[in-house]
Parts: structure tokens; sequence; C-alpha cells
């Protein structure tokens, strides 16, 4: 068993990978406050053992093997509040609906995975916003700051990484008091995008073999934004013996996609790289060389499509929105494009929520700002649509209507 008597190492490696250039991250207001928050974070206890990190990635090899397949979902940016079990049992629910139905589309069993426990941080496309002719800090996930429009909500606070730490414990609790933790059969693993290093630097502790582990989560992933081969992401994530995860946009190139293939996954290991594609319902098509060439060079990635991203529109209201039937299409082609190009279609990566939410359009939402739009950041599916969703998902594409 990991304590936290258990040193960070190799440390000088680690801070290596840090001192890279990293985009996305918050000018704190008060520096020394955050080398604070470091270090209590660095001899925090793990929120994940290494022994479980090893376990799911001896699970992911069977996945990139055809053998099993992934649902990952949840929020898009979590609230650090909703960490109680009145919050987290019905994520955990909807896992397991989404999970049952999945299955059967699939002929395989199903990993759940949660966007959970962790998934506090957020990648923006401005830093900064304009509200009512004031000129505030974006909100960049409540491990940062807040969301309401004032200077003070937006100021990045130190005290707020540890808070979403005390919040990614505390769920993972829960998890574990569902019965659905370390030892489950069925169990539900916990992701989040490794994006702000504040957090997750201090929390990579060694594993019994000396080698480095993320400690923040079972399965982190790198985000669009911060998948730079020259950055401090893709170092951190190369480092730790975690799973990892990369999402591929439109923009990326077979000769970036090969170099990243070749960091992340050096030695060709099945289930410790997963791609996670997300062009959008026009553009999946282009997909098909990036598969090409990534199975040609022997890399035993496993695909996941995230038919969210690429999708996301602003509708007459002004909110940002997803159609259901672009979800849908996303879906099928991806299978058909993954499938066709030698590589293995592996499960979905989605944003849904179980509450009574109105984000996305289709299956008789309505769209309106109020109480059934409250995303802190991203539209996510409500149960209905979600089940649409993954219903949609087939393993064979000779079963896939495009
Ligand atoms: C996300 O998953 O919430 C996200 C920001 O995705 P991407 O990095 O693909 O834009
Ligand atoms: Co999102």
């Amino acid at each position: 068993m990991t304590t936290h008597t258990t040193p960070v190492a190799p440390l000088g490696e680690v801070l290596t990978a840090e001192a890279l250039p990293a985009r996305q991250q918050p000018e704190w207001s008060d520096p020394v406050r955050l080398a604070e928050v470091r270090t209590r974070l660095s001899v925090a206890e793990p929120i994940v053992d290494h022994e479980s990190v090893r376990e799911l990635g001896g699970l992911l090899a069977r996945a990139a093997a055809g053998e099993l397949c992934v649902l990952q979902a949840g929020d898009c940016a979590e609230d650090p509040a909703e960490c109680g079990v009145e919050d987290v049992r019905p994520k955990v629910e909807q896992l397991d609906v989404l999970g049952d139905i999945m299955r059967v589309g699939a002929g395989a069993p199903v990993l759940k995975v949660g966007r959970i426990a962790g998934q506090y941080a957020k990648p923006r496309s401005n830093a900064f916003e304009e509200r009512e002719g004031v000129r505030l800090p974006v909100y960049r996930g409540s491990i940062v700051n807040a969301p309401d429009p004032s200077p003070a909500a937006r100021r990045p606070d130190p005290d707020r990484v540890l808070l979403g730490h005390v919040a990614a414990r505390r769920t993972v609790g829960v998890i574990d008091g569902l019965g659905r933790g370390a030892g489950a059969r069925d169990r539900v693993w916990t992701s989040h995008e490794a994006l702000l290093l504040d957090y997750e630097v201090p929390q990579v502790r060694a594993a019994p073999d000396g080698r480095p582990y993320l400690a923040s989560t079972h399965w982190p992933w790198i985000g669009e934004r911060t998948r730079q081969l020259d950055g401090a992401h893709v170092a951190l994530l190369a480092l730790v013996a975690n799973p990892v995860a990369c999402k591929v946009g439109p923009s990326m190139t077979e000769d970036e996609l090969l170099r990243l293939c070749t960091a992340l996954d050096p030695h060709r290991t099945p289930g410790r790289l997963t791609l996670i594609p997300r062009f959008g319902a026009s553009d999946i098509d282009a997909l098909a060389p990036l598969v090409r060439a990534v199975t040609r060079a022997g890399h035993p990635v496993l695909w996941l499509c995230d038919p969210m991203h690429g999708n996301t529109v602003v509708g007459a209201h002004g909110l940002k929105t997803r159609r259901l039937t672009d979800v849908m299409t996303e879906i099928s082609r991806f299978v058909a494009v993954v499938a066709g190009n030698g590589g293995t279609p592996g499960g979905l990566h989605l944003e849904a929520s179980p509450a009574d939410v109105n984000e996305c359009e289709g299956a008789g939402a309505v769209v309106e700002r109020g109480e059934h739009y409250r995303t802190l950041c991203d539209p996510r599916l409500n149960a209905t649509q979600a089940v649409a969703a993954v219903a949609h998902w087939h393993r064979d594409p000779t079963r896939v209507v495009a």
C-alpha cells in the first residue's frame, strides 16, 4: 500500500517537466500561499493508489485488444461542492445505465469511468472576457476561481486548490462507500484533465518500483489546448506510470500525432495511451489518415470518441449548446472511420449529467437561460440525451447507421 510518506520521486525529473512551457495556467493572486498549498498537497495522502492505477492499465490493454469497451462520462466542469453522496450517487447510477446500454451495442463488457473526482480545471480560449464593460479574467474551473462575473470571484485563489483536493478525496470516499471503489467487481474509475500543474505536480508519487505515478486520478488526460510536444503537460504525462489519454482535434497532423505517440507510448504498450478525437460531425472523416498512421507505426492505442467538443455551437439564445443529431452522427462515423482504418474503436467520452438539465438540443429539450441550463462550462447531455447517444454505439461498423 502506498502511503503519504512515500516521497515524490524522482522529483528532479518531475520539476524539469514542469519547468517547460505550460499553457492555460492562472496568474495566482498570492504566490506565497500557493507555495504553501503545494507543500500541503505534496505530503497529502494519495487520492488513488498505485495498485489501482496498474489495474486500470491492464484493463485498458484489454480494451485496446477489443475485449472491453470504455464509457467515460461526466461533467464538463465538476463543482467541488457537489461531493456528497447525494451528488455522487446519481452520477454513478448514470454511468451504470449508460454502461449497460453500451454493453448491449458493443457485445462486450464495459469499463465505467467518470469525469469525476478532480475535473475542476478548465482550459479556455481567451484569458479575459468583457462583462458589461468590465474586463475580467475568465473562469478557469472552481479549483482556480469562481464563475460569477465579478473581479473578486475571478481572482485565482490558491486555497481553491486545496478545496479541490478535499472534494476529490470526498468524492472517491463516496464511490468507495457505494461499494464501487478498490476491490469492487464493477468498479467506477476516476479521470480528469491534468491541466492545473500546481495541483497535479505535487501529487506525483513514487510507486514501489520507484517509477513516478500521478496520485490525483487513475486516468489523466491532456486536452486539445495543452498537447504541445515541447510543453509541460506532455512531459508530465510521459513521466507517470498511469494509463494516459490525449484529445486530438482537427488541427493535428500525422507527424505531430506520431511524435506524440512516441512521447507518451515509447514502448508501444497496449493500454498505455488512449487517443480521443473530437473532430465534430462534419470533419470526422479527416480522422482516417491519422488512424492509419498510428496503426502503421505500431502503437496499440485505444481510440475513444468525444462527440461533444467538436460540435459546440452558440444558439440564438447566446448559450453554448450541442445538437444530439451531431453527437450521434459523429459517433457513427467515428466507429466506421476507426475500424475501417485498422484501429480499435474503444468507446465514448461524453459530457453528461444525471440532473434535470436542457443544455444540449434534441430529444425534446428546449435550451434557454434559467434553472435547466446550469453547466459551469460546456453543455452536457441530460439523462435522455445521453441514453440516445450511447445507444448509437455499435462496435461492428456494418451495423452503424451513418
Ligand atoms: C473537455 O474535455 O472539457 C475539453 C476542454 O476538451 P478539449 O480539450 O477536447 O477541448
Ligand atoms: Co468540456
